[in-house]
């Protein structure tokens, strides 16, 4: 298989979310270029509308008229989350923090992920919240009200999480300390001093001293190396060629597969490497080598957390031996990740065994790969198998492709594209 070409991944998810959130709680106009318009952004930008904001229809350039950090009002409706953790999560805190109650909602797959982990946390500072039958799952009402500061020691990683409860104190006006268990992406905290908010890094923890307004800010959103990893992916298991993936977000606290890909044989260059809308961002030009195993401990999982599917799937085409440990949370993403990864790789005739905390799969160098995918409606199951299934002579299903649209619309063109 030979891969050619350049692509430039839609915009980044994580950078999305915030750009429209941070956007809404401003001061006046802020302009964004290059969001991403998938499902999951589309969700939080409905839930903002519902909360009073006037979010434009999702293009390559929009302006959102900012409401205030005290501007949202709660509506009768409730707030369709889909199938996003981030815009459940994130704005959980948003709402924590505001004179407001709102009940959030989802898909069968967000409805099952754990919300208990924002609800700590934000129950100390003041706010309340009511579950359903699930525990603490969605239907999730928040009710908020007067907050007070926080110091809060994390028991997982999470960028979520802190996420939360740093809106929670920016919102509702009180201070907010996150200690981290290892450090997780950080364009929250980016975007918020970007933004004139006094916040300080040290080391794992984060301190939010209470802002009394939000500058408004345009923001430019680079590629979602999250998106840009399926294709980096692709080139490093091709027998031949290149791939040029312009304008990706290479932010060290996302970029960890970049690095494993090295690590396993592939040739990975960063070109043009470059600050853009407060991110590292470069062109990741990718080629083919001798793929060995890898070993991803748990202080590597959170700059590639989302990223393990399609490395599970490169570690099906190497030869060795690719262990994975301290990556639990993978058990409460879209799907569990862990099961649906190394059930999948069976289905297709790799050796993968499951770990409490990961897995290993058993890489022979051998190929093709046959069989039926599973994907429990999880976006990053079915592009990490499609990913596989373009290795000639493959003959994978994935039951359904669809599902990609939740953050890479065009994920299945852009693949048929650059094989040549
Ligand atoms: C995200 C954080 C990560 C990641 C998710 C996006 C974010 O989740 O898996 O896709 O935008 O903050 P956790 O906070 O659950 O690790």
């Amino acid at each position: 298989m030979r891969v050619a070409g350049a692509l430039r991944v839609p915009g980044d998810k994580s950078i999305s979310h915030r750009a429209l959130m941070l956007g809404a709680l401003g001061t006046g106009p802020s302009r964004v270029r290059g969001i991403l318009q998938s499902l999951d952004v589309h969700s939080t930008a409905g839930v903002l509308r519902a909360l009073g904001v006037a979010v434009p229809a999702l293009g390559e350039e929009i302006v959102i008229d900012g409401v205030g950090l005290r501007g949202l009002r709660a509506g009768a409706a409730d707030l369709e989350c889909g199938n996003s953790g981030t815009t459940t999560r994130l704005l959980a805190g948003i709402v924590a923090g505001s004179a407001l109650s709102g009940r959030f909602v989802g898909d069968a797959s967000l409805s099952r992920r754990p919300m208990g982990r924002i609800a700590r946390p934000l129950a100390a500072m003041g706010a309340r919240f009511e579950f359903g039958r699930s525990g603490d799952g969605l239907p999730m009402t928040v009710h908020g009200g007067p907050l007070r500061g926080l110091t809060w020691h994390m028991e997982t990683a999470s960028a979520q999480v802190k996420s939360a409860i740093l809106l929670a104190g920016l919102v509702g006006d009180v201070p907010a300390e996150v200690h981290e268990v290892e450090r997780t992406r950080d364009h929250t905290e980016r975007m918020l001093v970007g933004r004139g908010v006094d916040l300080r890094v040290e080391g794992n923890a984060v301190t939010l001293v209470p802002a009394a307004r939000l500058d408004a800010a345009d923001q430019l959103v680079p590629g979602d190396p999250s998106s840009a990893a399926f294709f980096a992916a692709l080139a490093a298991i091709a027998d031949d060629g290149e791939l040029a993936l312009h304008d990706v977000c290479i932010n060290p606290t996302r970029a960890g597969a970049f690095e494993v890909l090295r690590r396993m044989g592939a040739q990975v260059r960063y070109q043009d490497a470059r600050v853009e809308g407060g991110e590292e961002v470069a062109t990741v030009v990718v080629s083919p080598g001798m793929l060995r195993g890898a070993v991803i401990e748990g202080r590597d999982v959170p700059s590639l957390v989302d990223e393990l599917p399609v490395l599970a799937c490169v570690a099906a085409c190497a030869t060795g031996e690719t262990r994975v440990t301290g990556a639990a949370e993978l058990r409460v993403k879209e799907s569990d990740r862990i099961k649906a990864i190394v059930n999948n790789l069976r289905a297709v005739g790799a050796e993968a065994e499951e770990l409490p905390d990961g897995f290993v799969v058993r890489g022979t160098g051998r190929r093709p790969f046959a069989g039926a995918v599973a994907t429990h409606a999880d976006h990053r199951i079915a592009m990490a198998f499609g990913v596989l299934g373009v290795v000639p002579g493959s003959a994978i299903t994935v039951d359904d492709p669809a599902c990609a649209a939740v953050s890479f619309p065009t994920f299945w063109k852009e693949l048929s594209r650059v094989v040549v």
